[in-house]
């Protein structure tokens, strides 16, 4: 006995087109290395991983994009909840200079992103690019290909993106978090989440998957 599939139609669902598909994703802040040397730092909402290999979504009209697309070297560090605040004051900042006349009307080029955030760089110990020390979790990355992404029409309205793919060579998780040395403590750790363009944290735990090892 196979299960009758029910028809659109006797279900209450709309059908819409919303601008933007952000069903509520972990943010990032990548940092990376400008033309001049200095440190870029920027956030995302669109990354993933497997295993240690990680892809990063950027949109071509970003810094970062074009510092990856030069210079390998790269930190992907995670905020928790709390740095919600620090993230919105990177919001509207590019290391464009000049900002592109696309982004111009919202976003501003400032001297140094860690100053105007308020957050502090620490070296990294395998990639020139530096770790943010607030965050609590910073992996070390380098970029071993940057796939083009376009020929969808939302995605080349704001100018197309690519799919960089990093691999991660060190992962830093703050201390207190760490539980019998290799894991991340599901019960402190939270990460900052981006619900259609708001932020939260995570709420109370539901369960657990079967491989949960900890
Ligand atoms: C919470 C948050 C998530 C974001 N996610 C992404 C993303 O996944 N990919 C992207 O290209 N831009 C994303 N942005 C926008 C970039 O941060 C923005 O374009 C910024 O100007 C890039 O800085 P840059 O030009 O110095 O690289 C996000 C912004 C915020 C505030």
């Amino acid at each position: 006995m196979v299960t009758e599939i029910i028809k659109n139609r006797e279900i209450d669902f709309k059908t819409i087109t919303p601008s933007i598909l952000y069903f509520g994703n972990p943010v990032a802040i990548v940092s990376s290395i400008n033309p001049d040397g200095s440190p870029n730092l920027a956030p995302i909402s669109s990354f993933w991983g497997l295993g240690w290999t990680m892809v990063l979504g950027q949109l071509s009209d970003t810094q970062t994009l074009d510092d990856l697309q030069r210079q390998p070297d790269c930190v992907v560090n995670v905020p928790s909840p709390d740095l919600w605040e620090a993230v919105e004051r990177l919001a509207p900042l590019t290391g464009k200079n000049p900002v592109p006349p696309e982004k111009s009307a919202k976003f501003r080029f400032p001297p140094d992103k860690f100053v105007e955030a308020g957050l502090t760089p620490l070296a990294s110990e395998s990639v020139r690019a530096p770790r943010v020390k607030e965050c609590p979790v910073q992996l070390e990355a380098t970029v071993s290909h940057i796939h083009t992404l376009q020929g969808e029409p939302r995605l080349d309205k704001l100018g197309g993106g690519a799919a960089v793919e990093v691999r991660i060579l060190k992962a830093h998780v703050r201390a207190d978090f760490v539980l019998r040395e290799n894991y991340v403590n599901p019960e402190k750790w939270q990460p900052l989440i981006y619900n259609f363009r708001h932020y939260f944290g995570l709420g109370a735990q539901l369960g657990k998957t079967f491989r949960a090892e900890i």
